[in-house]
């Protein structure tokens, strides 16, 4: 499965902060915020990934994370030049996903919640066309909600109705089977100008091959597009991370459980960093492994 991270849009609801930099690379308390979004991937055991963004923040994201090789991923990148929706990831990235299956996650979204991985593989493993996460929000207006019938089966999904007929929002992870592709392609653009991911998800749905997995209250699920989401964000990572002694969304760190680098890699991408508590993390979780 290819992965892709669609760090785009010109974030117009943070300006100033973000003039001159996408919002993906402000930092969620003690890192980039794009590192949450990526870490997904990673924990789904998706290597070959494409990061997707605007020519303004490319630069600044490949210098952040290059090749990838670091982490034992496969990096490449590619432009949007506008911001034409989420679907457009798809055709941006045609070279990269055409043939395989698919994983897009958005690049403003953040995920916690203890066997999260587990979760991720599963869907990974059980993927037939496409597989939706979804969870309970206070606001599903704000977002693609997904109805369930009583048997738990997904029966409708639509895009900020302004009567949402469940709380349960579609966040910004999906997988896809090859065929995305070719359905994406078939999209025409929404009321707001947009390539809307969920008319693929509905053409899908409509084949009978869409599947929703319902992160329960035990996740969190964020998302962090605006100065106040950004900031609670920021808050809800710091409160974790003082009160347990462990990161989330640590890259090195996720990169060694998944066995992609090993202990010595990972002290030496710690080490880099020793003037930081995050760098004086990676090396003790290296330490600890070897
Ligand atoms: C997008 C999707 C929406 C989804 C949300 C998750 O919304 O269109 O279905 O629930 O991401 O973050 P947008 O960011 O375009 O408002």
């Amino acid at each position: 499965m290819k992965g892709i991270v669609l760090a785009g849009g010109s974030g117009t609801r943070m300006y100033p902060a973000t003039f001159a930099t996408s919002k993906q690379l402000l930092p969620v308390y003690d890192k980039p915020l794009v590192y949450y979004p990526l870490s997904v991937l990673m924990l789904a055991g998706i290597r070959e990934i494409l990061v997707i963004s605007t020519p303004t923040a490319l630069p600044a994201l490949r210098a952040l994370l290059g090749d990838g090789a670091q982490l034992g991923l496969d990096l490449s990148y590619a432009v949007q030049t506008e911001p034409r929706g989420i679907a457009d990831a798809f055709l941006v990235g045609a070279d990269h996903i055409a043939g395989h299956e698919t994983a897009l996650v958005l690049g403003d979204n953040i995920f916690h919640g203890a066997g999260f991985g587990e979760v991720l593989r599963r869907g990974r493993a059980e993927l037939v066309g496409c597989t939706l996460f979804s969870h309970p929000v206070a606001d599903p207006e704000r977002y693609g909600v997904g109805e369930v019938d009583e048997r738990g089966r997904l029966v409708a999904i639509e895009e900020k109705p302004e009567r949402p007929r469940s709380n349960h929002a579609i966040t910004g992870l999906y997988f896809y089977d090859s065929d995305v592709l070719e359905v994406a392609r078939d999209v025409v653009p929404s009321a707001r100008g947009e390539l809307e991911i969920t008319d693929v998800n509905n053409v899908y749905l409509k084949n009978g091959k869409a599947r929703m997995v319902t992160l329960g209250r035990g996740f969190t699920w964020l998302d962090a597009g605006t100065h106040e989401s950004l900031l609670e964000a920021s808050q809800y990572v710091q409160v974790l991370e003082h009160r347990q002694g462990v990161r989330v969304a640590c890259l090195e760190e996720v990169a060694l459980r998944m066995g992609f680098i090993g202990a010595d890699d990972c002290y030496a991408l710690g080490e880099r960093m020793v003037n930081s508590d995050y760098g004086r993390y990676v090396m003790e979780v290296a330490r600890q492994a070897a």
